[in-house]
């Protein structure tokens, strides 16, 4: 298998740092005693929910999952190109009504997945619904969509692989973030 080219934008250490605030931010944020139900949106932001729950300190947190996929996607070289159109596969097994809900999210591209998110769990009543994502590329977007939490923030165009971030499902398990970098 010929090596992917890429070139390390956040190391391990780097994200370790960064996880651990923003996971204070969020502790301080939830204060009232009613349950956060963290929803980690299967499958890119398994590795930062993992390392973002450990560090929340606060017992009203409970976890649950999403998956998602964008119908009418293009194949574009092995990765998926999103349109908008978002289908729920996988819905949580938490009731959310009444309760914070979280919802974890690897990357913000076009915004369409964390729009769908928010007002699905809107409509089914959640006292309030935040963002946490790794990585947030706001030059990508094409809704009216923003993250709450933010690890850190990509001004550029690029492709980004590892810590959960795939390219054709590879690379998921690379502890850093890297950009691929072309021939
Ligand atoms: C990616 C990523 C986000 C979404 C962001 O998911 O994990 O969920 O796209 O893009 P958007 O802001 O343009 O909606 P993907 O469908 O690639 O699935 P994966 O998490 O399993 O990799």
């Amino acid at each position: 298998m010929q090596e992917l080219k890429k070139n390390l934008l956040f190391s391990e250490k780097e994200i370790r740092e960064r996880v651990k605030e923003l996971a204070k931010e969020i502790s301080e944020h939830y204060k009232d005693d009613k349950p956060v139900v963290c929803v980690c949106v299967l499958r890119g932001a398994v590795m930062f929910f993992t390392d973002l729950m450990k560090e929340v300190k606060s017992d009203a947190v409970v976890y649950d999952f999403v998956t998602l996929s964008s119908y009418e996607n293009a194949m574009v070289e092995g990765t998926m190109s999103t349109t908008g159109k978002i289908k729920l596969i996988q819905d949580l097994r938490e009731n959310v009504e009444g309760k914070h809900v979280l919802v974890v999210e690897d990357i913000v591209d076009s915004g369409y997945t964390v729009d769908y998110l928010r007002r699905y769990f809107s409509s089914k009543n959640a006292l309030d619904v935040h963002i946490a994502c790794l990585l947030d590329k706001p030059m990508s977007r094409k809704v009216d969509a923003h993250a709450d939490y933010v690890a850190f923030t990509l001004e550029r165009p690029a492709f980004i692989v590892g810590y959960g971030l795939d390219y054709d499902q590879k690379y998921r398990n690379l502890n850093g973030i890297y950009e691929v970098v072309n021939d």
